[in-house]
């Protein structure tokens, strides 16, 4: 780290400007401890410390402002008494850029029966070596602030679209969505006390809940207010339930967080969620959608998805897309990132994994450009006509 603001910490860790906008949508500037972020943006998600395939100097060179990391995960390894002589993770995983930490409570969600939740907190097994664990809003934000992250986000409870067995459930009720969201609240409460005590001179930014109900949306918004978090996010969104729903209550929530703050939507989506999310007042995303999809052969380019494994790609010399400036598609052909999947050679899924960020980081880029222009909704409709064309 050689900049100042690397080492004198802004007032509230946060300095958030609104530069233009253009509907809902808004082009604006966000001022973190270890750097600028030029919004809106897409944040590589990197859980254990590592964007997975994809060293730090490439995610540079793609333009990543920010990335995420994962309190859950790296709690449980390497651990803190790692990670505490790094002075965070910035050193521990040669990123000095502004980092973004989930707070845990996702995770521990998606852990299944493995977790028993209370209004202390949650108690689980550890995964990896089946020690009794227990997170709360106090141990998230002391990891969190071990971690040194720019943005800590709240513990919270994602509420789930379906309650039990995916295949036996039922739709979540009022009454189940209204408890996790007061829940969520009482814990926002209690991270914003122990972000306080601990003396974390970054940003914590509160998560807006309520499933599918948009008054509970309202009312968790409102709760959140009252606290003042310097940023807001969406939570619950994008966990199973059908596109039109997570659409409708994005159109709801979105225009109604508060203007002079940072908006930011988890674990959202497709290229076309983002474009979604930004005309609806969003400024950050994270999602392993990217990554993940590059990893099972999933490309996104700017004319529709490609399907690597489909063998009409085994003699294509074109690049992945034509209109792509990223290392994979300067140097490589189909036929070639074909051939490396299907002999399971390791390069194969940093060279997808590369493309696939550069795309939805240059999407990010482009809708930066637009909305300085004055032409996002130009660009809105473009960018589906492309999307439409095939690769
Ligand atoms: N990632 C995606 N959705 C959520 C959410 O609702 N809460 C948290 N903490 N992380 C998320
Ligand atoms: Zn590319």
């Amino acid at each position: 780290p050689s900049s100042a603001s690397a080492r004198i910490p802004l007032p509230s860790g946060l300095q958030f400007e609104v530069l233009k906008t253009e509907g809902h949508a808004r082009r604006g500037r966000l001022t973190l401890n270890h750097g600028v972020v030029e919004t809106p943006i897409f944040m590589p998600v990197g859980t254990y410390g590592t964007v997975k395939g994809v060293m730090p100097r490439s995610l540079e060179e793609m333009g990543a402002q920010i990335i995420l990391g994962n309190t859950f995960h790296l709690w449980l390894r390497p651990g803190m008494d790692v990670l505490r002589p790094f002075g965070g993770l910035h050193r521990f995983e040669g990123w000095h850029k502004p980092i973004l930490t989930d707070s845990g409570g996702f995770q521990v969600w998606s852990l299944g029966d493995m977790r028993k939740i209370s209004e202390e907190g949650v108690k689980f097994a550890s995964p990896v070596n089946g020690d009794k664990l227990f997170l709360t809003p106090e141990v998230s934000m002391q990891i969190q602030h071990v971690l040194n992250s720019d943005v800590v986000m709240q513990f919270d409870e994602c509420t789930p679209y379906i309650m039990g067995d995916k295949a036996s459930g039922r739709l979540t009720t009022e009454k189940e969505a209204r408890y996790s969201m007061e829940l969520s609240l009482r814990w926002a409460k209690r991270c914003q006390l122990e972000f306080e005590r601990l003396q974390n001179p970054n940003a914590l930014f509160g998560i807006v809940q309520g499933g599918m109900f948009t008054h509970l949306r309202d009312e968790s918004l409102a709760g959140l207010e009252l606290l003042d978090f310097p940023g807001l996010a969406v939570g619950g969104l994008s966990v199973g339930e059908p596109k039109a729903e997570m659409l409708r209550v994005l159109e709801h929530i979105g225009p109604r967080l508060p203007a002079h703050k940072p908006h930011y939507l988890m674990g959202v989506g497709t290229p076309e969620d983002l474009v979604d999310g930004v005309a609806n007042g969003i400024d950050m995303f994270d999602c392993v959608m990217p990554t993940r999809n590059a990893r099972n052969g999933h490309l996104f380019t700017r004319y529709g998805d490609l399907r690597l494994r489909n063998t009409r790609y085994k003699t294509d010399e074109r690049p992945l897309d034509e209109s792509c400036s990223c290392y994979t598609c300067t140097n490589f052909s189909r036929a070639y990132l074909h051939h490396l999947d299907r002999c399971g050679e390791m390069l194969g899924p940093m060279l997808t994994s590369v493309h696939n960020l550069h795309y939805y980081l240059d999407l990010m880029r482009e809708v930066r450009e637009s909305l300085d222009a004055g032409g996002f909704e130009a660009f809105r409709r473009q960018f589906a006509t492309d999307r439409a064309r095939g690769v």
